[in-house]
């Protein structure tokens, strides 16, 4: 049986584009493993958005050429293939700086990953391509998806903000088909997912063709898609503050299956900087946008993502991301150095933050960002909600599974109510998870079951 090794980075697009992967490697027989040592073939999903990240990538590709040796010496043959972000930004380049690299294929042609394969056994190729065939209709149907699934519904981005790659690493902004996201999800749902998080870089400007022949919105599609048997609960990630409109602000307020949990990334809190990373809006009018969100949907949980230290960025203008920080209230949330990446206009700019600066900037936004966290956390003691079970937790005998606003919560129960939504009283609140005891018919079935 040969082994498939799959390991990705990055963002959720990743992880989506990594268990297809995986799919396709099984239709070729692939089985995967979590052991690299074993692996035939090995694909590290790559992430581009920063240069940790990126480099991340060349140190465990300078391992895995002293592994390939190892096993060639064992009479074993061993592909490596670079996929994903930093494929597609760096393409032919990987060959020259990563000797041991047998394929490099990017984010929007990894379908041809089979023939791909094929042709390296003639020699090393990349496929960088943007091809006008749909990925997704040569990708097999995924088998095993878990409670929780990722649907990617858009891809790529045409928001340019001045930081970033995902424009040029994922192409111009895409939305698939409603029908097409439907037959996946329902798919999914048939083979056990009850949770499903409609994924995009820019998921918030989806507008696929619906069977009307009319674009749909985000709104719309995801009214559709908890209609499907089985569909328990609906998330959707990563949103742009400039296309949340009406119609999702709506849905929050009118489906029960849509969890109370919103994703919303600002970056900064200074309108200077807004500006200039050419996020198109201002702070107030994120703040007015969360007042709407919280009127339609008033315990809703909110999470962003931060940048500090971007060019330019002064002592006020982190002041101002601080008293936004604390005006909001934020649930969860990333944070990060800004990180200067080839080809994005900010990388041009002369005026940059010194290091040491970004890690003070740093560590005081994630100082009250966690302490926000903790007390979100500390609030939901006491309280009864709704967990969908997930997997079995720690240790034996427990459960793990998510309250509504994405906390990991930790149950005693039987693993046989995995799958299922129980009501949960929160008795206590760790470092990164609730801990709490199911209650009414649930506690009985569970205890029934141990
Ligand atoms: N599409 C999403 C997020 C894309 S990348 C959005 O529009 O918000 C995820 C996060 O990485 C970003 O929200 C940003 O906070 C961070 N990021 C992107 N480029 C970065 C860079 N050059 N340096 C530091 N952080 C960056
Ligand atoms: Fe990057 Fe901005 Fe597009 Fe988000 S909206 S993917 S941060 S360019
Ligand atoms: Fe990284 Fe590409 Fe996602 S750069 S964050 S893997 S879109």
């Amino acid at each position: 049986m040969k082994k498939a090794f799959v390991k990705s980075y990055g963002c959720q697009m990743n992880v989506y584009d990594a268990s297809r992967m995986v799919d396709l490697l099984g239709r070729e027989g692939f089985v995967e493993t979590g052991t690299v040592e074993e692996a035939d073939v090995v694909v590290l999903n790559t992430c581009h958005i920063r240069e940790k990240a990126a480099e991340k990538v060349y140190s465990e590709l300078g391992r895995l050429r002293v592994l390939k040796g190892e096993r060639a010496e064992a009479g074993q043959d061993t592909t490596v293939v670079v996929a994903g972000c930093v494929a597609q930004a760096e393409g032919r380049e990987i060959l020259n700086r990563a000797p041991g690299v047998d394929v490099v294929v990017g984010p929007q042609s990894y379908h041809r990953l089979p023939q791909l394969l094929a042709a390296s056994k003639a020699g090393r190729v990349v496929d960088t391509e943007f091809p006008v065939e749909d990925k997704f209709d040569h990708l097999p149907a995924r088998r095993t998806p878990g409670v929780s699934a990722f649907l990617t519904v858009q891809e790529g981005c045409d928001k340019f903000c001045a930081f970033c790659v995902v424009p040029y690493t994922r192409g111009a902004e895409v939305s698939r088909a409603v029908d097409k996201i439907v037959a996946e999800a329902e798919r999914l749902a048939a083979a056990g997912a009850r949770e499903l998080t409609l994924i995009g870089q820019n998921v918030n400007a989806f507008h696929g063709p619906g069977p009307d022949g009319r674009d749909w919105t985000l709104g719309e599609l995801l009214r559709r898609v908890a209609a499907i048997p089985g569909v328990l609960r609906l998330r959707y990630t990563t949103s742009h503050p400039r296309d949340m409109d009406e119609a999702l602000i709506a849905a929050h307020r009118d489906l029960p299956a849509l969890m109370p949990y919103l994703h919303l990334p600002v970056q900064s809190g200074s309108d200077r900087i807004l500006a200039a990373m050419n996020r198109k809006h201002d702070a107030d009018t994120y703040r007015r946008l969360i007042d709407r969100v919280r009127t339609a949907r008033p315990d809703i949980a909110l999470s962003s993502d931060f940048i500090v230290g971007f060019p330019g960025e002064t002592d006020a203008d982190h002041a101002e991301t601080m008293r936004l920080i604390a005006d909001i209230g934020f649930a969860s949330a990333f944070s990060f150095k800004y990180s200067p990446r080839p080809g994005t206009p900010a990388a041009e700019s002369e005026d940059a933050v010194p290091e040491a600066v970004k890690s003070e900037r740093l560590a005081e936004l994630q100082a009250l960002l966690e302490r926000q966290r903790q007390d979100f956390n500390h609030a939901t003691v006491g309280r009864t909600v709704p967990v969908l079970l997930e997997k079995p937790g720690r240790h034996p005998g427990q459960v793990a599974g998510k309250s509504p606003y994405l906390q990991a919560v930790q149950i005693d129960g039987d693993v046989a109510a995995i799958g299922t939504v129980v009501p949960v009283r929160i008795t206590r609140a760790g470092s990164n998870s609730l801990f709490g005891e199911a209650i009414g018919e649930a506690a009985a079935a569970a205890t029934a079951a141990a």
